[in-house]
């Protein structure tokens, strides 16, 4: 019998490119074989490893919504070798992408729920397909309110605009608050960080979730923020980015003690974090 190699990236072409910020682009691909892209499935919260040719390959979450099933999505923020690399090229190129991999936001457990969404500037990318999946027409009665906390440096920063200005606060039972660091020629919003912010919003932690991304510091402060509001570490989820290679749990350079966070993350909930040495 011939076992299909999972290393093995499937070729795939870049559709569209849209760009998000000064440093962020969202690539939506499709998969060559049009049997593999019809047979793709991905879970909020899902990674994949995306390869240039010749360059070499990183790994990204998902940005798309897992309704959607005419193409995939990534939002990748230029870094270092990859990341240019992908940013030089064109719609119509071909890329490799394997997965998806990890485990994903426990969409079951959330059912019946309200949810409250804390992103800071690209971090809303493994956030966005958990709440389009959420809103998605077949999911919306399963899920209760949602509410988002989004923040950037800037205007120019925040990824999304058309979700995070129209398409997210058009649909009933969704409240979307924006701020942005500091004060800016026409923006009349919000200014100031996410975790102040969510200490001015005070959100009711009753039977809700939390899904919460972004950079280090701000998930910090904001995790002081929600404990002050009386959250629960088991009602918060966050994703983790280790350096990754293999993706599917096999090289070990992503683990943390006996956890491999592309195969058993990269979604955590805290008090589960709180249970590994920390090395994240
Ligand atoms: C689970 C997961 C999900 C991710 N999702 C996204 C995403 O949706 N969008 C996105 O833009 N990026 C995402 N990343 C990060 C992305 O994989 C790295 O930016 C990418 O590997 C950089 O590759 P490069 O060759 O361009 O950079 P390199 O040339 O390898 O490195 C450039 C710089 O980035 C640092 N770096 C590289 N990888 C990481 C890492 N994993 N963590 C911290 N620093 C790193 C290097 O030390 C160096 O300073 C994710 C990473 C993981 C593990
Ligand atoms: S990247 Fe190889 S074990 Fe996680």
């Amino acid at each position: 019998m011939k076992v299909a190699n999972p290393l093995l990236p499937q070729p795939a072409t870049i559709i569209d490119i849209i760009q998000e910020t000064g440093d962020v682009k969202t690539f939506r691909v499709v998969l060559d074989d049009p049997d593999a892209m019809a047979a793709w499935r991905h879970r909020p919260g899902q990674t994949a490893m995306v390869s240039v040719f010749g360059v070499g390959e990183a790994m990204f979450c998902l940005a798309s919504s897992p309704t959607s099933r005419d193409w995939i999505e990534f939002s990748i923020r230029r870094a270092g070798k990859v990341t240019t690399a992908i940013h030089q090229l064109e719609p119509g190129a071909k890329i490799g992408v394997r997965g998806p991999y990890g485990n994903s936001f426990p969409v079951e457990a959330m059912r019946g729920n309200d949810l409250l969404v804390i992103g800071g500037g690209i971090g809303l990318a493994p956030l966005r397909p958990l709440v389009n999946f959420m809103i998605a027409p077949e999911n919306r009665k399963d899920y209760g309110n949602i509410e988002i906390i989004y923040g950037a440096r800037s205007y120019g920063d925040l990824c999304y605009k058309e979700e995070v200005f129209r398409t997210w606060p058009e649909t009933p039972g969704v409240t979307v608050w924006t701020t942005i660091d500091a004060p800016e020629e026409g923006w009349e919003g919000h200014v100031g960080f996410v975790p102040a912010y969510v200490a001015e919003i005070k959100p009711a932690p009753e039977n809700k979730f939390v899904a919460i991304c972004g950079p280090p510091v701000m998930i910090k402060f904001t995790l002081k923020e929600l404990e002050k509001l009386g959250f629960k570490e088991e009602q918060i989820y966050t994703t983790l980015e280790m350096r990754m290679k293999c993706g599917i749990g096999k090289c070990g350079r992503c683990n943390i003690g006996a956890k491999f966070v592309c195969r058993d993350g990269p979604v955590f909930n805290l008090a589960a974090l709180k249970e590994l040495p920390p090395e994240y």
